[in-house]
């Protein structure tokens, strides 16, 4: 077998492994894990573009957050935004007397832009309204004494930053975690996406099934659900080197120096993880 066909093998499997998870699959993708409307009705046919216009126009998904829903034809996904960032702000206090008992128990190992995918035994840490352990907005210096985690894991968080922002979050996490310590992180592969619309494999009409065109669903990756960045694994490693980690590469998903590794299944198909250490011991 080559090493295409292997690759290709792969990814189907990890692919069946995610339908299994997604009950509505073909009416989903993948960031329907953020609780975001699904675009289409259920069968595997392209929908005509007005239908994908009209469920782009009113996918939303639902907060988590008392009244939040009944608010939210009120209120602009910027608007929303802005309101958890002015929350996060205001219960900073807790937050920070959270993180010190955090440590204080630990082990610590910090899930960074936890959203709805809280992870047993780390501490997951988000904005106000996502039930994280800490309410933190991740572009401040993160609430932890230097050096003192031992992991760091992030998971389709940069893509809603520009790369800049993406880099002073890494920084951050460089002066939490300790020597040796891990770093993983795993955005969406728009390399993987823009390869596949080239190439016509199969992988993107696999994953985003239905749309009226394949560079609507291609732009997905790039515009929608508030992406602002675009990564691959090279552009990924590249970032986490230059703010001083070592030894990034590129890793499948599932397989991490973090045991167990992670990653969310339902993330894994369309996902590139890149993981580095702090120099040292
Ligand atoms: C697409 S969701 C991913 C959630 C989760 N990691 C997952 O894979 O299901 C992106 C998350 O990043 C969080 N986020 C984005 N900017 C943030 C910031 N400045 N501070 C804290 N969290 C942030 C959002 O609140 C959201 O929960």
């Amino acid at each position: 077998m080559s090493a295409g066909t292997a690759r290709s093998v792969a990814h189907r499997s990890r692919l069946a492994a995610t339908r299994r998870l997604c009950s509505n699959w073909q009416m989903s993708n993948p960031e329907d894990a953020d609780g975001r409307t699904p675009l289409h009705a259920s069968g595997g046919d392209s929908v005509d573009l007005q239908q994908y216009l009209d469920a782009q126009a009113a996918a939303g998904g639902h907060s988590t957050i008392p009244l939040s829903d009944l608010l939210r034809p009120f209120m602009s996904p910027a608007v929303r935004l802005r309101a958890k960032q002015v929350a996060t702000a205001v219960s900073r206090p807790v937050s920070r007397r959270k993180a010190r008992d955090e440590e204080v128990a630990g082990g610590l190992k910090l899930h960074l832009g936890s959203g709805g995918n809280n992870l047993a035994g780390w501490t997951n840490v988000d904005l106000v309204g996502a039930r994280a352990d800490v309410a933190w907005d991740l572009r401040r210096p993160l609430p932890f004494a230097d050096q003192i985690a031992g992991a760091v894991f992030l998971e389709h968080v940069l893509e809603h930053m520009t790369v800049s922002e993406g880099m002073a979050v890494l920084r951050h996490a460089f002066r939490v975690l300790a020597p040796g310590g891990i770093i993983r992180v795993g955005v969406p592969d728009a390399g993987l996406y823009a390869r596949s619309y080239a190439v016509g494999d199969g992988i993107l009409d696999d994953l985003r099934p239905g749309r009226p065109t394949r560079m609507l669903a291609l732009g997905e990756v790039f515009q929608e659900h508030g992406h602002v960045s675009a990564w691959d694994g090279e552009t990924l490693a590249l970032v986490i080197e230059a703010v001083g980690f070592s030894g990034a590469v590129v890793m499948a998903g599932g397989e991490s120096q973090i045991v167990p590794a992670p990653d969310s299944a339902v993330r894994i198909p369309e996902t590139v993880y890149v993981e580095a250490a702090v120099p040292g011991p």
